[in-house]
C-alpha cells in the first residue's frame, strides 16, 4: 500500500483557526465514520449480505483516506519520537481524566454496560502509555524496539506484549480469542 499521495500533500502551517478547527472535525467524524462502516460491514456480513459488507469495507477504506488527509494537512503526523509522545500524552489524557471521569457519571446513573466498557479501554490505555513511554525511549536513543509479538484481546482490547496469557486478566477471554500482530 503506497502512502505516497498523503506524503505530497502540504503541511497546514498557514491554515486559518477555523480551518484548523474544521479539519480536526473532519478528521474526527472521518475516523468515526470508517470504524462504523467496519462494524457495518461484519454486520452485514452475518445478516447474509457478503457483498454489501464488501461496499462498507470499501467505502471505510475511503473515509480512512479522507481521515489521513485531513490529519496530514493539520500538521499532526510528525517524526516517530514525536508522535510517540503526542500518543502517550493521549492515553494519559484517557487514564487520568477522560475515563475516570466517565466512569464516575456511568456509576452515578448506574449504567453497567457503559462502565464495562469504559473499564475495558481504561485498562488497556494504562498497558498502552507504558508501551509508548518504552518505544519512545528507545526511539530517542535511535532504536527500534524488541520484535515481539503484540497480540489484543478481542473481546476488551487488552494489549500484551510477549507472550500470552491462558486468559484475558481484564475480561476473561480464553487465549485463542487474542489477535497477534
Ligand atoms: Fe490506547
Ligand atoms: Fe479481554
Amino acid at each position: 500500500m503506497s502512502d505516497d499521495f498523503e506524503r505530497r500533500l502540504p503541511h497546514a502551517e498557514e491554515s486559518h483557526a477555523m480551518t484548523a478547527q474544521d479539519l480536526k472535525a473532519a478528521f474526527a467524524g472521518e475516523s468515526q465514520a470508517a470504524e462504523k462502516c467496519l462494524v457495518f460491514a461484519a454486520q452485514a456480513e452475518a445478516d447474509g449480505f457478503p457483498n454489501i459488507g464488501r461496499l462498507f469495507t470499501a467505502i471505510s477504506f475511503a473515509e480512512t483516506r479522507h481521515a489521513r488527509n485531513h490529519l496530514r494537512v493539520l500538521g499532526g503526523v510528525q517524526r516517530t519520537v514525536d508522535n510517540l509522545q503526542v500518543a502517550f500524552e493521549g492515553e494519559s489524557f484517557e487514564i487520568d481524566e477522560m475515563y475516570p471521569a466517565y466512569e464516575e457519571i456511568a456509576k452515578l446513573q448506574g449504567d453497567k454496560q457503559a462502565l464495562r466498557s469504559f473499564r475495558y479501554a481504561l485498562k488497556a490505555e494504562m498497558d498502552h502509555k507504558r508501551m509508548y513511554a518504552q518505544a519512545r525511549e528507545a526511539a530517542v536513543g535511535g532504536a527500534d524496539i524488541a520484535g515481539e509479538s503484540v497480540s489484543v484481546c478481542l473481546v476488551c482490547g487488552h494489549t500484551v506484549i510477549g507472550d500470552l496469557p491462558d486468559k484475558c486478566p481484564v475480561c476473561g477471554a480464553a487465549k485463542d480469542q487474542y489477535r497477534t500482530f
